[in-house]
């Protein structure tokens, strides 16, 4: 089975991502990682050099090369990922594939992100905790559509990487 973690910028996906993976021993994917590789460009870069659109196109395309190979992974998207074009769709409709939504509170990827803002374009020139935190309000609310649309959410509440796979991993086995 493949499984695509979803979720706000900050929500844990590549962290989960790679305990997941190791734990059903199948390879990790990145989708940012991916990205970056065809473009040999950081997403700051890309973002800066070629504009959002172009990002977007590349995202979706991306996403759809992936899930269309034959092997099983567990794939962590960027938060967009599943807001633009059909890239959901190609998500809920691909075959033996689990779509997991990590969520996570407003004052939990605040927190984070006001740490961690500098490599992601979209929440870079947020300059105090306070605009942090109403900027990710008002984006939460209106990706959370496409987030909710998931076969599996998660609330990631205070839990570590760790917590939250096994967490997982008990709803795949069918033990809760
Ligand atoms: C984005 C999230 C980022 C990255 C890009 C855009 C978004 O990924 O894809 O900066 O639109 O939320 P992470 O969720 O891994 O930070």
């Amino acid at each position: 089975m493949k499984i695509v973690l979803i979720g706000y910028m900050g929500s844990g996906k590549t962290s989960v991502g790679k305990v997941l993976a190791e734990e059903l021993h199948i390879p990790f994917r990145d989708l940012d990682f991916e990205i970056e590789k065809t473009e040999a460009k950081s997403i700051a870069e890309i973002f800066q050099e070629k504009g959002e659109i172009y990002f977007r196109k590349l995202e979706n395309r991306t996403v759809e090369f992936l899930l269309s190979e034959k092997d099983d992974f567990v794939l962590a998207t960027g938060g967009g990922t599943p807001c633009y074009a059909n890239s959901l769709s190609l998500m809920l409709d691909s075959p033996d594939t689990l779509t997991v939504y990590l969520k996570t509170s407003i004052t939990n990827l605040s927190n984070r992100l006001f740490r961690e803002k500098e490599n992601r374009p979209l929440i870079s020139h947020l300059k105090s905790e306070p605009e942090m935190k109403e900027f990710i309000g008002i984006h939460l609310f209106e990706r959370s559509h496409f987030y909710n649309q998931a076969g599996l959410i998660i609330d990631t509440k205070e839990d570590s990487p760790n917590t939250i796979a096994k967490r997982i991993l008990e709803e795949l086995r069918g033990e809760r």
